[in-house]
């Protein structure tokens, strides 16, 4: 059991229904959080109100040069809200992209995917710097390489940031774990092994948008994160990760 104020990493997904509880749990957490959000089902909604077309490929959105203006538009207007709720409930936050300070320097994975990174490396000490102030950044999954803005999966970009600070790392999802029957809630796994969790993407069971998450929490257990949990965003969810009582813990 981990102490109720720990300094954590919270991934929040942008999937999430029900903002103002997930707002309230944040803003109520006792310990200190860096939080990084992702944005998906508001960039698909932006695109297609401005004309373009979204493509997914290998579970990754494909992102032209031509979109990535709109992505990054997108995922700042998100953060920034974000940070307003959490202010407003005394919390005091504030939103960044992996491009502010050179937070998250990226290289893109392939042409076919267009302007879309993994993160390279992570410059953390700006987002030590606040903590110690007594902030809380919010980060938005975009990086930078010598041409400009490249988009990353927030999962991956949460996973390195957790890495990179040495922070514990809660994914918070729409799911309550990591399930073996995905259309069963009853059967979360309490804890996985990296040995099964592989075993688990190998044979299909994990599919889908649950790959990256559960891919980033090993790639943060091989830097310095202690430990990763999978749960699903609710009201003292945060509390029961901590005590061992809910969602998915991987560990080494
Ligand atoms: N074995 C599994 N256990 C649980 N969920 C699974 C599993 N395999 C696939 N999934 C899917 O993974 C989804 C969670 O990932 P998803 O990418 O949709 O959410 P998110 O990362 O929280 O949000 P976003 O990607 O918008 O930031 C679940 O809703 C579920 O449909
Ligand atoms: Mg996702």
């Amino acid at each position: 059991m981990a102490p109720m104020n720990t300094a954590l990493l919270v991934k929040i997904g942008g999937s999430l229904k029900g903002a103002d509880e997930l707002l309230d749990e944040l803003a109520g957490y006792p310990g200190p959080l860096v939080l990084v959000h992702g944005g998906g089902p508001n960039i698909g909604e932006w695109l297609g109100k401005l004309g373009f077309e979204t493509r997914f490929h290998q579970g990754l959105r494909v992102t032209p040069p031509e979109q990535m203006e709109v992505v990054e538009m997108v995922l700042s207007t998100l953060g920034k809200q974000l940070a307003y709720g959490l202010s407003q409930r005394g919390r005091p936050s504030l939103a960044l992209t992996g491009r502010d300070c050179g937070l998250l320097e990226a290289t893109p994975l392939s042409p076919e995917f267009g302007r879309v990174g993994e993160v390279s490396k992570v410059n953390a000490r700006v987002l030590k710097n606040l903590l110690e102030d007594g902030l809380t950044p919010l980060v938005a999954p975009i990086g930078t390489d010598t041409e400009g803005a490249l988009n990353i999966n927030a999962d991956t970009a949460a996973g390195s940031v957790a890495g990179a600070l040495g922070l514990p790392i809660v994914f918070l999802t729409d799911v309550v774990g990591v399930l073996g029957d995905p259309k069963n809630p009853s059967s979360r796994f309490a804890q996985l092994t990296r040995t099964e969790a592989e075993k688990l993407i190998a044979k299909g069971i994990v599919s889908g948008g649950m790959i990256p998450k559960v891919q980033a929490a090993l790639n943060a257990l091989g830097n310095r994160a202690p430990w990763t949990a999978i749960a699903q965003g609710r009201k003292g969810i945060l509390a029961d990760v901590l005590a061992g009582q809910a969602g998915t813990r991987l560990e080494g």
